[in-house]
């Protein structure tokens, strides 16, 4: 209302009666069009225009996405949560602090999957909270990502014991899970980060480094692996072999769906 009438105000004639020249109605509107630009009004646009994070909808996350749909997606993958906070269907459960379902944004485009939960994630129920963590983060950083935009989550949603590799039949039980979740989600892209990720996901026992940075297929999606940040942490000097990785899933994301991650 306020706005309103100080929009009048300049438009009209002057208290001396005489009309405005075009060129000051044209000089005052610039000035309220500043005074908007510095106003609430304009950040309220602004606000909207860039949504959060949660809300923003670029190739990661679903363009015909709505609330309902987000709804249904948080029920859905709480429901597996719940199923996977009470499963006792292997013997990582004995061990466990907390399960490590997985984390991230409901509607978004692309999955990364790890191994299994360390000391940290077991601590707090989270994946990729360590060091490997916050490298797996700077990598996103490097794709115009924040991690709450994408969902990160591992094969095992339990910690081995000393971080033993998961055995075959942990693995077999705790699958169904990954691919519950994925079903939810629907993504465009999965990134296995990691060896054993890309060798249980794909059925295959090729090296690593013969796999990362290509694109296959898996359940009709498009999965790429590369390398685990904590390998990473390691072996540094693969970080740009992996950072190109990073690249051409962006690519891949912004050739499907014609946006910029
Ligand atoms: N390594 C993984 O594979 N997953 C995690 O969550 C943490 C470290």
């Amino acid at each position: 209302m306020v706005n309103k009438f100080l929009f009048l105000g300049l438009l009209e004639t002057r208290s001396d009666g005489v009309k405005m020249p075009l060129h000051e109605v044209i000089r005052n509107l610039k000035g309220y069009i500043n005074f908007l630009k510095e106003s609430d009004f304009i950040l309220l646009e602004e606000k909207k225009r860039r949504r959060a994070p949660a809300e923003k909808q670029a190739s990661h996350t679903s363009p015909k996405s709505h609330p309902t749909e987000m709804a249904s997606k948080v029920e859905a993958l709480k429901k597996v949560a719940d199923s996977i906070a009470v499963c006792t269907s292997c013997r990582l459960s004995l061990g466990r602090i907390n399960t490590v379902p997985g984390d991230g944004h409901p509607l978004t485009r692309v999955v990364f999957v790890g191994e299994a939960p360390g000391y940290h994630e077991d601590q707090q129920g989270l994946p990729f909270v360590g060091r490997a963590g916050k490298l797996l983060e700077r990598l996103l950083a490097g794709i115009g990502l924040m991690r709450q935009e994408v969902f990160i989550c591992n094969v095992m949603k339990c910690r081995p014991p000393e971080n033993r590799e998961p055995l075959p039949d942990e693995i077999l039980a705790c699958e169904p899970y990954l691919l519950k979740q994925i079903d939810i989600l629907k993504p465009l892209v999965i990134c296995a980060l990691g060896r054993l990720a890309t060798h249980i996901l794909l059925r295959t026992n090729a090296g690593i480094n013969t796999l990362r940075g290509r694109f296959f297929p898996y359940h009709g999606i498009l999965l790429i692996p590369t390398l685990h940040p904590a390998a990473l942490l390691r072996n540094p000097i693969q970080l740009p072999d992996v950072e190109r990785d990073f690249k051409l899933l962006s690519a891949k994301l912004k050739e499907i769906t014609g946006q910029n991650v």
